[in-house]
């Protein structure tokens, strides 16, 4: 055989990594970590092998563990001793994430970005405050006008602002809002900025969809929705361009970095943001995603490590910079 194109050549071992596009870095993962006031032990997330919600006094053991594996940034979760209908915990100065942030942030040196959120404050599980929407649809069964609650838009960007900035004064290093609010981004940098952090960036959850993946998560935080779901404010699966219209509201509003959430049944979303903006993309490889490759290698038919990490190469070569993954602790060290 006479072939002048021979792909094959560059496949041979030793030169495989030499030409290798994509690499995955313990330094470009974000490991999530649910702290719980509810509890004085740790308590094994079920449906999420090998993860914990941790106690307050917990939280700085919890972080070193990550970085014993080389991975520097977690993200922080929090579960409230109480729930009301407007999630007031969130941005109390002795609430969970605040505690746990003052405590990680003087005796750590992770970087600690917050997730800024209702729904694990709420009684009722949605990201805000809810307030009566009117709807004549005429296709809804049941009587036209019938009135159907929402998340009221703009009284949740007043809370998210509060709990921002709480979460600065509280030290952290980035906050994470993820409720798909119109101007979230915006409202939290003018109060970042009025409360003289002009120097903590926003990672913008821009294209967050209302996707099934997040059961697992909702288990672990306790933020199931209470009645409904939340598709009148996550995005519909079925629409790509929309996430380039919120990734260019958020642009304007001014985010610093830009999230896509889930990642896997999202890396078209993740790409086209690549290509379109010059922001960082981070990509949320969530607890579904986790969860399906460890019940499957539990029955023996996958090999864990390995789809792992062929699962955040794959997320990394569809163009995100960042990845926030319940594998990062296990798949740094092998990095
Ligand atoms: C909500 C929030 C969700 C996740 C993190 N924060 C999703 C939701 O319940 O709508 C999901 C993360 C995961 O599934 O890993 N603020």
């Amino acid at each position: 055989m006479d072939l002048t194109h021979r792909p094959r050549r560059l496949r041979q071992d030793r030169v495989r990594d030499l030409v290798s596009e994509t690499s995955l870095e313990p330094t470009d993962l974000i490991a999530p970590v649910f702290v719980d006031a509810t509890t004085d032990e740790r308590v094994p997330i079920e449906s999420m092998p090998g993860h914990e919600r941790v106690p307050v006094d917990d939280a700085v053991a919890r972080v070193e563990e990550v970085l014993e594996t080389g991975v520097e940034a977690v993200m922080l979760f929090g579960i409230p001793e109480s729930k009301d209908p407007e999630g007031t915990r969130a941005w109390a100065d002795d609430g969970v994430i605040q505690e746990a942030l003052r405590q990680v942030t003087s005796e750590t040196d992770a970087y600690v970005i917050t997730d800024v959120c209702l729904c694990e404050y709420t009684d009722h599980g949605h990201c805000g405050p809810l307030e009566e929407e009117l709807r004549g649809d005429a296709l809804a069964d049941g009587p036209a006008c019938e009135p159907t609650m929402t998340v009221d838009n703009d009284a949740t960007l007043a809370a998210l602002e509060k709990i921002a900035v709480s979460h600065a004064r509280a030290g952290a290093d980035m906050v994470a809002p993820s409720g798909m609010m119109d101007g979230m981004v915006g409202a939290i940098r003018s109060a970042l900025d009025e409360a003289g952090f002009e120097h903590v960036p926003i990672m913008s959850y821009a294209a967050k969809y209302e996707s099934a993946f997040y059961g697992p998560f909702r288990d672990a935080a306790d933020g199931a929705p209470s009645f409904g779901n939340r598709r009148h404010y996550q995005m519909d699966p079925a629409n790509a361009r929309e996430a380039l219209r919120e990734v260019r509201l958020d642009d304007e509003e001014g985010a610093d970095v830009m999230m896509v959430k889930p990642a896997l049944p999202y890396l078209d979303i993740v790409s086209a943001i690549r290509r379109e903006f010059d922001h960082p993309v981070a990509a949320y490889n969530v607890s579904g995603e986790y969860a399906m490759l460890h019940a499957a290698a539990e029955k023996g038919w996958l090999d864990l490590e390995a789809v792992a990490l062929e699962s955040l190469l794959s997320i990394k070569r569809a163009g995100a910079d960042l990845i926030l993954t319940y594998f990062a602790e296990d798949v740094a060290p092998q990095l």
